[in-house]
């Protein structure tokens, strides 16, 4: 990619928003309306206040699309349960570093499984947490708000460590993606975007408006 090419942006709708008593034909929806990645956001009530949904329901959830699932662990301690999200069918395993006691060994863990390996970073977790961990990920994730949550405020202080984190991916020469998740909606996607970042995740932003509106909110997003 040149200098003044334009990055290829991902949308990864966060079935977080969706409607949980539909979630196949919610995913296939989404497919249809034309994301990239089909978000999963795990959450065990202990690393972060709030219980979602665990290896069965992404199981149950593989059928329904031939996207890759990229799901975001927020359960601790983590690497116990990294074997059954990628039996189940995940395509991208995404850690947080405060989730378990060696994050190296975690993401040498999630490569050995031939899974795509994405650390997480929360709003309070410096840039510099990755020095030691680019060479081997293939996706740094920014959350621009605390986990647990859909439907929270942007929290704007996190594009300059998207800006910081860009900079460092295209130094390592590296293939790896940047994604931000949390307050993503059609002001702050393209602040995101003109930061660096390459994968959008949006749950609210998505899912609002009902079926009929997927395709257009995700276009929206994508900037077209
Ligand atoms: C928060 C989750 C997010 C969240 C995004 O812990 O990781 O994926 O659902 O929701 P919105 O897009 O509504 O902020
Ligand atoms: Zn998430």
């Amino acid at each position: 990619m040149t200098a003044f090419e334009p990055r290829s942006i991902r949308i990864a709708p966060s079935i977080l928003s969706a409607d949980f008593a539909r979630l196949g034909e919610e995913v296939r929806a989404i497919d249809a309306a034309g994301c990239d990645w089909v978000h999963v956001d795990v959450m065990d009530g202990h690393f972060v206040p709030n219980i979602t949904i665990g290896p069965m329901v992404v199981k149950a959830l593989r059928p329904h699309t031939t996207k890759p699932l990229d799901v975001h662990l927020m359960i601790s301690p983590i690497d116990s349960f990294l074997d059954a999200f990628a039996e189940a069918g995940a395509d991208i395993l995404t850690v947080h570093p405060e989730a378990g006691p060696h994050i190296h060994r975690t993401v040498q863990h999630i490569k050995s499984l031939g899974k795509m390996a994405g650390v997480v970073l929360n709003p309070g977790t410096p840039a510099k947490m990755l020095d030691y961990l680019i060479d081997d990920v293939d996706l740094i994730l920014v959350m621009s708000v605390n986990p647990g949550f859909g439907g929270q405020s942007f929290i704007e202080n996190q594009l300059r460590k998207i800006e910081a984190i860009r900079k460092m991916i295209d130094k390592s020469g590296r293939d790896i993606r940047l994604q931000v998740d949390g307050g993503i909606d059609f002001t702050t996607a393209p602040r995101a975007i003109a930061a660096g970042a390459d994968v959008l995740v949006a749950g609210t932003a998505t899912f609002r408006g009902g079926p009929d509106a997927y395709a257009d909110n995700i276009k929206r997003l994508r900037g077209g």
